[in-house]
C-alpha cells in the first residue's frame, strides 16, 4: 500500500520552508531528535551516522553535537529544506535525494535513521529496504512517527474540529501508516532487519497564546496545514473555533504534548 493521496504527497506539503517548518513542527521535532538520538544512536563516537529526511536538520544538530560534522551526511526530497539545511548546518554533507533511492553505496553507514518521515514516503518498503542496504552488516537503522491514537494533541485537535465540521476532512490518523503499535516493527523486519525494538517517547511544545497555534496551521505546513490553508475565510474561522473550543479555551500559555513511536533495528 503507497502512502500518496491528495493531502499526503511526499514533499508537497513542505514548501513553505525551513522557517515556516520550525514554527509548525520544529518546535516539536526538535526535543524529539533529541530523546530519539539518545534511544537509537550508538554511544560509540566516529559512528558515520545519516539523516534520512532531514528536513531543515532537527535530528542532524543532535548527531553533529554528538558524532561531529564529518561523521554525519542528510538527504531530504524538498529543494527548499536541502537549501536551509545547508545554511544552518555548514560542513555537513546533504544531498536532495529521497529515502527510496539514497544516493550511497552498501554498508557506508552505522547508523540511518528517519525522525517523523515514514509516513510521507510514497513507498516506504522500498524506503526501508534502503535504509538497510546502506548500513554496514551490525548497523542500526531506527525510524520514528506520530503516534495519533496514543497522543499528538495539536494534530489530534486540529482533525477532531476540523471533522466536526466537514467529516470528509482528510484525518492524518486515518490516511498515515506506521503510528500503531508494531507497524514500523514490521516495517523494518520487512526490509530484513533484526533484534527489532519499538518503544514511545514523549515531547511538548509550549505556546504563549491560542494565535500562535492557530497562525501555525496558516503557514501550510504537512497535511493540516494544507487542509487549513485550503479553506474559505469563512471556514477558517469556523475551524478556528472549534480548535479553540477542542482546546478549552486557552486564554494565555499553554503546553501541548505528543508522543512518537520509535523502532530500530539491526542488519
Ligand atoms: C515532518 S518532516 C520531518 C523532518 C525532520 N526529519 C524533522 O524531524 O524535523 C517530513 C520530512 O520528510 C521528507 N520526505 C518526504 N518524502 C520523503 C521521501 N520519500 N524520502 C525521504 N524524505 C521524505 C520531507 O521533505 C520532510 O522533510
Amino acid at each position: 500500500m503507497a502512502n500518496e493521496s491528495p493531502q499526503v504527497s511526499g514533499s508537497a506539503t513542505f514548501h513553505a520552508g525551513a522557517d515556516a517548518y520550525d514554527r509548525f513542527m520544529g518546535r516539536y521535532s526538535r526535543p524529539l531528535a533529541t530523546a530519539f538520538a539518545d534511544w537509537c544512536l550508538p554511544a560509540d563516537a566516529g559512528t558515520r551516522f545519516l539523516d534520512v529526511g532531514c528536513g531543515p536538520g532537527a535530528l542532524t544538530e543532535v548527531a553533529v553535537q554528538r558524532l561531529g560534522a564529518s561523521s554525519v551526511v542528510a538527504v531530504d526530497p524538498t529543494p527548499g529544506f536541502v537549501e536551509a539545511f545547508r545554511a544552518r548546518h555548514r560542513g555537513v554533507e546533504v544531498h536532495r535525494a529521497p529515502a527510496e533511492h539514497l544516493p550511497f553505496a552498501g554498508g557506508e553507514f552505522d547508523c540511518a535513521a528517519a525522525q517523523l518521515v515514514f509516513h510521507f514516503v510514497s513507498d516506504p518498503e522500498r524506503g526501508a529496504a534502503e535504509m538497510a542496504r546502506v548500513v554496514r552488516p551490525g548497523g542500526v537503522v531506527a525510524a520514528c512517527v506520530w503516534d495519533f491514537e496514543e497522543e499528538m494533541h495539536m494534530l489530534r485537535s486540529f482533525w477532531d474540529a476540523a471533522l466536526a465540521l466537514d467529516p470528509d476532512a482528510p484525518d492524518e490518523a486515518h490516511i498515515m501508516r506506521f503510528g500503531r503499535p508494531g507497524e514500523l516493527t514490521a516495517l523494518l523486519r520487512g526490509a530484513g532487519l533484526q533484534h527489532v525494538a519499538e518503544t514511545t517517547l514523549r515531547v511538548h511544545s509550549t505556546y504563549a497564546n491560542f494565535d500562535e497555534l492557530w497562525a501555525s496551521f496558516l503557514l501550510g505546513i504537512g497535511p493540516a496545514g494544507a487542509y487549513a490553508t485550503s479553506r474559505t475565510p469563512e471556514q477558517q474561522a469556523a475551524l478556528r473555533d472549534g480548535l479553540y473550543a477542542q482546546l478549552g479555551r486557552p486564554t494565555g500559555s499553554f503546553a501541548l504534548s505528543a508522543v512518537a513511536r520509535a523502532v530500530h533495528g539491526t542488519r
